[in-house]
């Protein structure tokens, strides 16, 4: 089952005939303007004014937004109030800017990965999020028609808008639309226009079904798993245990952590450091008070307790014969929802000061998800807890955390296709490795400088 992008103006049609089209192919569906409206929404909760690019940007990476049947911005239901007249008065302009666009095509191409077929709705889905979508439409009606279905979606418990009231307004929305600079409301070369006027979802379903070469019902592909958000209890804890824990390292394990200013505030990131002990962990931890994921063998999931005990602290299971793929999937899945995750680049605890073989999975996943990855270099743990050993020695350790490597469209923008070309993963992997040999040199010159 191929994906399929449907764009369009408003009122052309496309949220009736997206839904329709996934429930035909048993697909599921991407509502991109649900995503522009919920940060609008939330912007306006907080008071960001609508041209602020900078605060709208922050706000497009950080929140924690579910978009499926019901929408909902870091867990409230807003599935109603995004479509309030306020919204629709602001999405324009919260829309068209860059910042925004970047944080939201960035979740959107997420979405495409992990679902892999699927039927997404927009503006510029066709030409800028999934350029090599395999089916391409552009959904018009003339302007009458569009007015028409608007003013009627839009009715009070008085009746119908006046239909020449939203035709001015959706007048006015296109013109933003089409004109605006990042990513205007245009055709793709090969989409296949259909106007809807006077036609019934249904017949352009079959349309666009017969142009997918569908066949009706055949079977969904594995979707993404929506990750709770973080709730305060669980947030409390966390703190309390990793202060604990963070003390107890003390003991054994004193030295600096230098470069945690480095690290992004809020949203998700990557970090990806060095390995070379069981507590390089316990290091990690203390360059943020923010709970970070962390993937663990499904092993060692042994008790309901013990298992909801590691899994507030970050942990999530990956199962042991769980292909490469689900592991990559449920790490995905984090990111999009915005928290961090640590991923050691050389997958096994290596020795010496000399960073091991690189494998290329956290930057390619850095560059799908589209969030900053932040090298760490670690030295001392090693002598702290060496490989073999279970009982730790006092050692001085240090950890240098480095400047994030921002990843994101711009990485990919001008390949042309959505596919992250492997040339982008190497140099990246090479970028990162290069990054924590030199901060783990930095930390191993603070260990011996003492
Ligand atoms: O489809 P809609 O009316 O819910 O979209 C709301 C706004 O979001 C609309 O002004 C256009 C904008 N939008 C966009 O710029 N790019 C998309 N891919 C989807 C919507």
């Amino acid at each position: 089952m191929p994906l399929i992008a449907i764009d369009g103006p408003g009122g052309a049609g496309k949220s009736s005939v997206a839904a329709a089209l996934a429930a035909r192919l048993g697909v599921e569906r991407l509502d991109t303007g649900a995503m522009y409206r919920a940060v609008t929404w939330c912007a306006l909760q907080r008071g960001i004014a609508t041209d602020d690019e900078l605060r709208l940007g922050e706000l497009a990476r950080e929140l924690h937004l579910a978009v499926a049947e019901r929408v909902s911005v870091n867990g409230e239901d807003v599935s109603e109030a995004i479509r309030s007249p306020e919204v629709d008065a602001a999405v324009g302009a919260v829309s068209a800017q860059a910042a925004v666009r970047r944080a939201l095509v960035a979740r959107q191409r997420a979405w495409v990965a992990t679902h892999h077929s699927g039927v997404l709705e927009g503006r510029d889905i066709g030409t800028v999020v999934i350029p090599d979508a395999p089916v391409k439409v552009f959904l018009t009606a003339t302007p009458e028609e569009r007015a028409r279905r608007r003013a009627a979606d839009q009715a009070t418990p008085t009746g119908p808008r006046d239909v020449a009231v939203v035709a001015a307004e959706i007048g006015a929305r296109d013109r933003l639309d089409s004109t605006r600079e990042v990513s205007p409301l245009i055709p793709a070369d090969d989409a296949v226009v259909i106007d809807s006027t006077g036609r019934s979802i249904e017949s352009i379903v079959d349309e666009i079904a017969a142009l997918a070469g569908a066949e009706a019902g055949s079977a969904p592909e594995a979707g993404l798993r929506p990750v709770r958000p973080i709730s305060r209890r669980v947030r409390w804890f966390y703190f309390v245990c990793r202060g604990i824990a963070v003390s107890a390292g003390h003991i054994f394990m004193h030295g600096p952590i230098v470069g945690a200013e480095n690290l992004p505030r809020s949203g998700p990131f990557l970090v990806a450091p060095l390995h070379r002990s069981d507590i390089d962990f316990l290091i990690v931890a203390r360059i943020t008070r923010r709970r970070m994921r962390f993937i663990a063998k499904s092993g060692i999931f042994v008790n309901r307790q013990f298992n909801w005990l590691i899994e507030t602290l970050g942990a999530f299971p990956v199962n042991r014969r769980a292909t490469d793929r689900e592991a990559f999937n449920r790490a995905l899945e984090i990111l999009i929802a915005g928290e961090p995750l640590v991923i050691f680049p050389e997958g096994t605890r290596n020795t010496g000061p000399t960073i091991g073989e690189t494998r290329e999975g956290a930057a390619y996943l850095a560059l799908r998800a589209g969030v900053p990855l932040v090298p760490v270099g670690l030295a001392g743990t090693d002598t702290a807890l060496p490989r073999g050993k279970v009982r730790p020695r006092f050692a001085r350790i240090a950890c240098v955390v480095g400047e994030p490597i921002m990843t994101g469209v711009e990485h990919h923008a001008g390949e042309g296709r959505f596919r992250i070309p492997r040339s982008a993963v190497h140099a990246l992997t090479d970028e990162l490795r290069r990054a924590i040999q030199q901060l783990s040199d930095e930390a191993a010159g603070i260990v011996a400088d003492r």
